[in-house]
């Protein structure tokens, strides 16, 4: 296969990768989330191991059962898992920011049940952390790659990620396409990566899809080691 190839074997490379929703707590039996179920991103660190590179998978809650051979980290909410990929920084070679990650939170996260009131009909919310903003603002040596699900403009908005992310590549697909997105096994995609190399690829499963970007980010770190 294309990884016995020794040029592009991933072994010795640290690959973290990050998985499924975030949480963020309104109170103890209330949050705010969203549809990921994850799929993509553990198929991604599935094949990463299975090229041969060292595997921190950072995963938000989900209902897959933990891969073998890899660390796996468990987060709930976006701070969560923004200290959990920036304490993994530091080793990392490559990291593919796979997670939906919550954009808000509530501003007070309650420690007892909210009572319902006449006229309530705000949750006050703040912004949380863009971690890949800030992984593009401190990347040396690495290769960092985002995903971006959209409903429509998919290259206008892919292209606008890539570059205020300083992204290496930017994995995009419209959620809103028969065969992609949320909760399916299959998904279609498009590549925009950071030397303005386009690849849309037909519908593939999850798997299939995650092979192909790993392989494509075997040639991004080849490339860097020229
Ligand atoms: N991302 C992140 N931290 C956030 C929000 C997003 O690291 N707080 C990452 C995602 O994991 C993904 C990429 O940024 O790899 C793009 O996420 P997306 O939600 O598509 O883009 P946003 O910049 O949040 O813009 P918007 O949701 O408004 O489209
Ligand atoms: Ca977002």
């Amino acid at each position: 296969s294309f990884f016995q190839k020794d040029s592009l074997s991933l072994k010795g490379k640290t690959f973290v990768i990050t998985a499924g929703p975030t949480r963020e707590k309104i109170d103890p039996v209330r949050f705010i989330s969203n549809h990921s179920t994850g799929k993509m991103g553990y198929a991604l660190a599935e094949e990463a191991k299975n090229a041969g590179a060292n595997v921190v998978l950072i995963s938000g809650p989900v209902s897959l059962p933990a891969p073998q051979g890899m660390e796996v980290v468990k987060v709930e909410s976006a701070e969560e898992m923004y200290n959990a990929v920036l304490n993994n920084f530091e080793i990392a070679d490559v990291v593919i920011k796979t997670a939906a990650v919550a954009d808000y939170r509530p501003k007070t996260a309650y420690d007892y049940k909210v009572k319902k009131q006449p006229g309530d009909t705000f949750i006050e919310l703040e912004r949380t952390n863009d971690i890949l903003f800030e992984l593009g603002r401190r990347k040396r040596k690495q290769v960092l790659v985002g995903f971006a699900a959209e409903t429509d403009n998919v290259e206008e908005y892919a292209q606008k990620k890539l570059h205020k992310k300083n992204a290496d590549m930017i994995v995009a697909n419209n959620v809103k396409a028969e065969g992609a997105g949320f909760g399916t096994d299959t998904n279609i995609v498009t590549l925009f990566k950071h030397n303005g190399e386009i690849t849309e690829l037909p519908l593939m499963s999850k798997r299939a899809v995650a092979q192909k970007i790993i392989e494509e980010i075997a040639f991004l770190l080849k490339d860097m080691d020229k």
